[in-house]
């Protein structure tokens, strides 16, 4: 071989490599400042598209002038009928004695339970003393007007140390709710930065004698209900029902189960029509999900548990008697054919548009650094879908999972029910979520309506996944924000 090809030869082949690798970093990076409406790529889930091409919609879209997510609120004359507020710090946490750093609202975590009736208009003041990347408040299942979805970079900018922001909604749906920080959630809420928000139906008390609230969330490693690192037990008399609102705020799945019989009353805050009494079975309450479980009190006083999973459990009973805890039931309670049919109201068949979410696993670079990576039909943060929609059109998602782990996906704004799942149909109680378990080989067929205009994440709950570039978004055409993640505020939603 001559000499000049010996050094030709390797040179040539490493920039085979080394090439097309800079080129897939160079394209992976996200600039310092951006709007999400130009991320990634227009899906219009074979819709109408009124802008030929034109690149996401909103801000570009010709004809007429977009609307500001700024302007997207409750009625501003209306007067609020519940005022609260909240003061958002960096602190010390005790859980189970140890000390560790983390985030309070109101020095708790978590933070107070806001309970509110259904129909009123809620608004929460919002200040942070001392959360240095600045925080947020999402309003998790509630289907808030987008400029009080509390997305950083979305809909508003964080709220820095010693700014406020004021949120305004009107709460027209009864459930079990949660708020959490949406600016660098996948640290904050793992912090603590989150409470729940319970809504009660519009008159009269919620079914049930008692009616508790637990909030499960693990801190660095050790399991709680309500910020304590123990059983919670809950005072109850033989004969009662008692309500129990549990609320996953962790990044994994959980099962819930009971040594007496239960009922799934709701999910995600939208009541089980006919829910039987289930034994035998563990409910899996998915990460940012909540289920409503009720327990008849056994006649004889026995004392009832209810496992939050092997390490914590609530205890129902007269104060100081204690239960065996229950053998973990083998078999999941398969909500697909749980309850009694009804109509879910909206007609799937006459969807306006048909969206995959097919999320991979694939190895590439995401925000410059290399490693196997989420992916969403294909591709990889940011270049992902924007899926786009008219106000009042009905819509359906395929959300399939290819990627060897569980993905708790959650969409901002909006309820969908699930239509079937590994193309087998729902033939229970409509099935509505806000956050819905997809397990690996995994595919759920959801249908929702679009009557919430703006520009709304569409993310997997395991908020480090989300951090990892699980993010999409579900946009209205003729929608803009001035908002901008990274930028001067640093805006960084998950
Ligand atoms: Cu509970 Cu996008 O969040
Ligand atoms: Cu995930």
């Amino acid at each position: 071989m001559r000499w000049w090809l010996r050094v030709a030869i390797p040179l040539i082949a490493t920039a085979a490599i080394v090439a097309p690798l800079a080129w897939f970093w160079q394209a992976s990076r996200v600039p310092d400042e951006f709007s999400v409406i130009d991320m990634g790529y227009p899906d219009y889930g074979g819709g109408p598209d009124s802008n030929h091409g034109d690149h996401a919609g909103g801000s570009h879209s010709s004809h007429r002038p977009a609307v500001s997510v700024v302007d997207l609120t409750a009625d501003p004359e209306r007067r609020a009928d519940a005022r609260f507020a909240l003061v958002t710090r960096a602190a010390t946490l005790n859980i189970g004695g140890r000390a560790m750093a983390g985030f309070t609202v109101n020095n708790t975590s978590p933070g107070p339970t806001l309970t509110v009736r259904q129909g009123q208009l809620i608004e929460v003041h919002v200040r942070n003393e001392s959360v240095t990347a600045g925080v947020s408040m999402h309003w998790h299942g509630v289907n808030v007007p987008n400029a009080m979805d509390g997305a950083a970079g979305v809909t508003q900018n964080a709220i820095g140390v010693g700014q406020s922001f004021v949120y305004r909604f009107e709460v027209a749906d009864a459930g079990s709710f949660w708020y959490h920080s949406h600016q660098v959630s996948n640290t904050q809420v793992l912090g603590g930065l989150f409470g729940a928000l319970v809504v009660l139906p519009r008159r009269g008390p919620p079914a049930g004698n008692v009616d508790v609230t637990a909030v499960a969330h693990t801190y660095t490693g050790v399991r709680t209900i309500n910020g304590v690192a123990a059983d919670l037990p809950v005072a109850a008399r033989p004969g009662q029902r008692v309500r129990l609102r549990v609320v996953n705020t962790d990044n994994a799945p959980m099962e819930i189960w009971s040594g007496a019989p239960y009922r799934v009353l709701a999910i995600d805050g939208s009541d089980i029509r006919g829910p039987t009494p289930v034994t035998g079975e563990a409910t899996t309450l998915t990460a940012g999900g909540r289920a409503d479980v009720e327990v008849r009190m056994p006649a004889d006083g026995s004392a009832v548990r209810v496992q939050l999973s092997r390490a914590t459990a609530v205890v129902l009973g007269a104060a100081g008697r204690d239960a065996p805890e229950p053998a973990q039931p083998a078999k999941p309670l398969d909500l697909l054919h749980y309850g009694t049919k009804a109509a879910i109201g909206l007609d799937p068949a006459r969807a306006a548009r048909r969206f995959e979410y097919v999320i991979g696993r694939v190895p590439g670079f995401v925000k410059g650094r290399p490693g196997l990576w989420w992916s969403v039909n294909g591709h990889l943060y940011p270049d992902v879908p924007m899926y786009i929609v008219r106000r009042g059109e009905i819509a359906t998602m395929r959300i399939e999972n290819r990627s060897g782990e569980v993905h708790p996906m959650h969409l901002h704004g909006h309820r969908a029910v699930v239509l079937s799942r590994n193309g087998i149909p729902a033939t229970g109680s409509p099935w509505w979520v806000d956050s819905l378990n997809v397990l690996d080989k995994e595919s759920y067929e959801i249908a929702f309506r679009a009557d919430n205009p703006g520009i709304w994440m569409d993310h997997c709950h395991n908020l480090q996944h989300a951090a990892e570039g699980m993010t999409a978004h579900l946009m209205y055409e003729g929608v803009d924000t001035p908002y901008r993640i990274g930028g001067e505020v640093d805006n960084e939603p998950e």
